[in-house]
């Protein structure tokens, strides 16, 4: 297949693009960097550089074209979520990030005559659209939540499913991407590794993982499965709480894990940013289960294993 990517140079992309490459896709990544994933090395990878936040990229001759010919495209551009305080200014960037690219990027696909429109599209989308719960349990049929992130959560899908009038559209509400060299995993490791790790917050907050693996494996059988449609929980099957998530990673890394990380010290660094790890939600795989989708990494003992090393 040929695939154009966008927001694919990152933490989650890392990993797919050679996954993706070893399948046999031809891959076009658009980027703001002039060399995303410079590591990888491939005839089957062509890089563009625009900004695909801008409407102006989805207008260059050369996405055009490449828009024109491919047979997917896979949308997983924003600006990362936990990493900065939560200003009005970084709010609007959270969004605008998010909504504008994939507005952009659909309306460049419609645009295109019907015989040359991509058929598919997979559309990034998080389990904050549930908003965050300690007791509730969540599956793909839930109300969405009220605050900021399910807001944006929501926003985000309604531009990916204006897509589809024209194409099979697949929007994944991903949960805590386990991998050792980026998102909270990649955060807590050094700490644990000292042997100063522990539960974040109270630690009675639902932490609803995937690995990063399992991930990708997810977004290649959505490719080459027309099966796939519609809205999925890109979660696990076994969410646990903080309290337990943090025993497992100390004794996955044979350290001990009984140190808290009080609140306060997030909220500091990360002001509202911190909620998404002080608060999660208890978000269930039902649609993935019903597909058949087969996890590799289902257990987080077997997880943190993979993840960690
Ligand atoms: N990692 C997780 O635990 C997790 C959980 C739930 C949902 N998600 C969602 O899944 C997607 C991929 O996750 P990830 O961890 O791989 O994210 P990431 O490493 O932060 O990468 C996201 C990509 O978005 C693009 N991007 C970043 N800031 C942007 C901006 N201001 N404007 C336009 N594009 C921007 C970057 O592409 P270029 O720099 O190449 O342009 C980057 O490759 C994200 O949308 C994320 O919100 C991730």
């Amino acid at each position: 297949m040929r695939i154009l990517l966008v927001g694919c140079s990152g933490f989650v992309g890392r990993a797919l693009v050679p996954q993706l490459l070893a399948a046999g896709h031809q891959l076009v990544l658009i980027s703001r960097s002039s060399a995303p994933l410079a590591a990888v090395q491939s005839p089957q990878l062509q890089r563009l550089q625009a900004d695909p936040a801008q409407a102006a990229t989805w207008q260059l001759p050369a996405v055009q074209e490449a828009l024109a010919t491919s047979e997917a495209v896979i949308n997983l551009a924003g600006e990362p979520i936990a990493e900065k305080r939560w200003s009005d200014a970084h709010r609007a960037l959270l969004t605008s990030s998010r909504i504008h690219t994939t507005r952009a990027l659909v309306a460049a696909m419609q645009a295109l005559p019907e015989g040359q429109r991509p058929q598919t599209l997979i559309s990034g989308s998080a389990i904050g659209y549930y908003g965050t719960s300690e007791t509730g349990r969540f599956s793909e049929t839930s109300p969405a939540g009220s605050d900021f992130l399910a807001g944006l959560c929501q926003a985000w899908e309604k531009e990916a499913e204006a897509a589809s009038s024209f194409a099979r559209v697949v929007i994944l509400r991903i949960g805590i991407v386990l991998g050792a060299d980026g998102g909270a995993l990649g955060k807590m490791l050094p700490v644990f590794r000292t042997g100063f790790g522990g539960p974040i917050g109270n630690g009675q907050q639902w932490m609803s993982w995937i690995t990063r693996h399992d991930l990708c494996r997810l977004i290649g059988e959505a490719l080459s499965k027309t099966a796939y449609q519609g809205t999925y929980n890109a979660v696990a099957p076994a969410p646990c709480s903080m309290v337990n998530f943090a025993a497992a990673l100390g004794q996955a890394l044979g350290r001990p894990s009984l140190l808290p990380v009080p609140a306060p010290i997030l909220q500091l660094l990360l002001g509202d940013g911190a909620k998404v790890v002080l608060e999660g939600q208890q978000v269930l795989p039902e649609r993935l289960q019903q597909q058949g989708f087969v996890f590799e990494d289902a257990e987080l003992s077997a997880a943190l294993a993979r993840a960690t090393t």
